[in-house]
């Protein structure tokens, strides 16, 4: 068993961020963060067209982010959060800045600006395609200077110790749920430890791996969202799964797909259809740089007009020049499959990229259970509402675990003892548990809930598809949760019962939704209802 003031779980921009100031608020303690995966394999480290922040006051204004924010949220945005992320952006940016991130500057040493989907201005800071990658690296350097961080790699979160697990009764209606640390398994021992914290942040990133294809890393589960499901939590808005117009299309793809950032669009890439048509002005003035509900939704209507699998990017009338420097990595995975886009389209489709869901918090980012916050990717702050509007969500991560470090350090000054302070948690019981005898039946289950949530609940869904899907995903759970009582436990095992949980939480979010705002778009309701409303599971 092991004890810490502050726990971290997830090693990306909301948990380094939160990590690196807490550490340096309290130099006598001990921050413990945990990941999964390598210190560095997060959705963060994939990000590439940048983080949209005002630093433009010339050109730009808060106003206008607000207003952009606003309208790609379709009526759900709360308010007061975009008024929040889009004001305190700036601030966090520079500190980013300051931990050693580099952005791409002018030759006058102005910073170049680009532009993505239902942006008005030029406001989106960059490292060239790879933003993500050059964030991440600043934020583990970082972490490495910071002697009282402890950071552990290749352990797996399992679930959130509360009461319950000292044998109270804990429903959805208990008030004052508390999170008393988290039951871990080590990959390096396969064994489940205890972690007993103070206060927990989950930082544990999306779940766009609940899909056939995605842009994101195998990483991306849902850990987070269903372990707060099961113990009782609030998770809101988990219908509204942002689907990338552009990732690179290659045939049989499954799993990661490699992301044509939208920013190329920003610089004027055009999408044709199979007849060379520049087809997005059929479907929004913006063309082109419509948000990505529309984008999307517009190449999901060609392709099945057309009868192809992808659409494509024309880039061929940019300098190359031009194309390298914003667009080095970009330029050479397409070389590297047989493309020079200085003379060949690019072949383009959509795939899952964006929880705007999640673990709902507040505007400090406590969760519904005490002790336990929540930033980043598996949050729904408020912010995104029907629609994340293009980079908002690494600016996102950073203010909210500003955020989260301002109330921890204001509840840590307060700190009332527990109810369950001198509770003796009890070890991990694996009782009965023996080893998985095919782990085919587990890989085979993964495909399935993948293969029933893009068949069903992909960008276009009716009420038809949405109950096929929730039968299939009943009988998939019922099968996971027999194994899991069963079988010793392994990541493959955690991750498809992590899984289903959110494919099931997409599609009940989905069956309540009775309408289409922002990415979720049902043919049976066509139209957005009067009623706008969270849904909130
Ligand atoms: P992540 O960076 O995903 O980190 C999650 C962490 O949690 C990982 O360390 C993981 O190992 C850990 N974890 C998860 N589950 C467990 C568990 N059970 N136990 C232990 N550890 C666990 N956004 C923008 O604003 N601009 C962009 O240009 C942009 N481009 C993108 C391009 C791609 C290809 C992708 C995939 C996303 C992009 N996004 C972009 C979105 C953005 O990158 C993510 O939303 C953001 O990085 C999420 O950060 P995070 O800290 O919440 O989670
Ligand atoms: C992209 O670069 O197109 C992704 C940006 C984002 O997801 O915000």
């Amino acid at each position: 068993m092991r004890q810490t003031d502050f726990l971290v779980i997830g090693s990306g921009i909301a948990g380094l961020t939160y990590a690196l100031k807490v550490a340096h608020h309290f130099p006598d303690k001990k921050v413990l963060v945990m990941t999964k995966a390598a210190a560095d394999e997060t959705n963060t480290k994939y990000a590439q067209g940048g983080i949209a922040v005002v630093n433009d006051m010339e050109h730009d204004s808060f106003e206008k982010h607000i207003e952009d924010t606003l309208i790609a949220g379709d009526g759900l945005c709360n308010e007061k959060v975009v008024e929040i992320v889009v004001k305190e952006g700036p601030e966090r940016v520079q500190e980013i800045i300051d931990w050693g991130a580099r952005f791409d500057k002018e030759s006058d040493g102005d910073y170049k600006r680009g532009k993505e989907g239902g942006h008005s201005e030029f406001r989106i800071l960059h490292h060239k395609d790879v933003t993500g990658r050059e964030m991440e690296r600043a934020l583990i350097d970082a972490v490495n200077k910071q002697s009282n961080i402890e950071f552990i790699k290749h352990c797996f979160v399992v679930d959130i110790i509360t009461q319950h697990h000292l044998g109270y009764l804990v429903t959805k209606a208990t008030p004052d749920i508390e999170c008393l640390g988290v039951y871990v398994l080590n990959l390096e021992n396969n064994k489940i430890e205890k972690i007993i914290a103070g206060t927990t942040l989950l930082a544990t990133g999306g779940n766009g791996q609940v899909y056939r294809t995605t842009t994101n890393p195998s990483i991306a589960t849902g850990d987070g969202v269903a372990m707060v499901y099961r113990a009782k939590g609030r998770i809101e808005n988990m219908e509204f799964i942002q689907f990338h117009p552009t990732a690179l299309y290659e045939p049989g793809m499954r799993g990661q797909a490699f992301l044509i950032t939208e920013a190329v669009r920003g610089d004027g890439g055009i999408l044709r259809n199979k007849d060379g048509e520049a087809f997005m002005e059929k479907y929004d003035a913006r063309k082109d740089l419509a948000p990505r509900d529309i984008v999307a939704r517009a190449i999901d209507s060609e392709m099945k007009r057309t009868g192809t699998e992808h659409v494509w990017l024309d880039c061929r009338h940019f300098s190359k020049e031009k194309f390298v420097e914003h667009f080095p990595n970009i330029y050479e995975k397409c070389l590297s499959i047989g493309i020079d886009i200085t003379k060949q389209m690019i072949p383009v489709s959509p795939a899952a990229h964006y929880s705007c869901g999640g673990i709902k918090t507040d505007e400090w980012g406590r969760s519904s259970i005490k002790n336990l916050y929540a930033a980043g990717e598996c949050a729904s702050t408020g912010l995104h509402g029907a629609n994340r509007l293009a980079s908002n969500s690494l600016l996102e991560a950073m203010v909210f675990a500003h955020r989260c470090f301002s109330d921890v350090v204001k509840e840590f000054e307060n700190k009332t003892s527990s109810a369950f302070a001198n509770a003796q948690i009890p070890d991990w019981d694996a009782k009965g548990t023996t080893e998985p005898k095919e782990m085919i039946l587990i890989t085979q289950s993964l495909k399935e809930v993948q293969q029933v949530m893009s068949d069903y609940v992909g960008i276009v869904r009716n009420d038809v598809r949405l109950q096929r899907a929730m039968r299939r995903l009943d009988l998939l759970w019922e099968e996971t949760e027999k194994l899991y009582e069963s079988s010793s436990i392994s990541p493959q095992l955690l991750e498809l019962r992590n899984l289903t949980t959110v494919g099931y939480l997409i599609v009940k979010g989905a069956g309540f939704r009775k309408e289409s705002r922002g990415l979720h778009y049902n043919t049976d309701y066509p139209e957005k209802s009067a009623l706008v409303q969270n849904i909130v599971l």
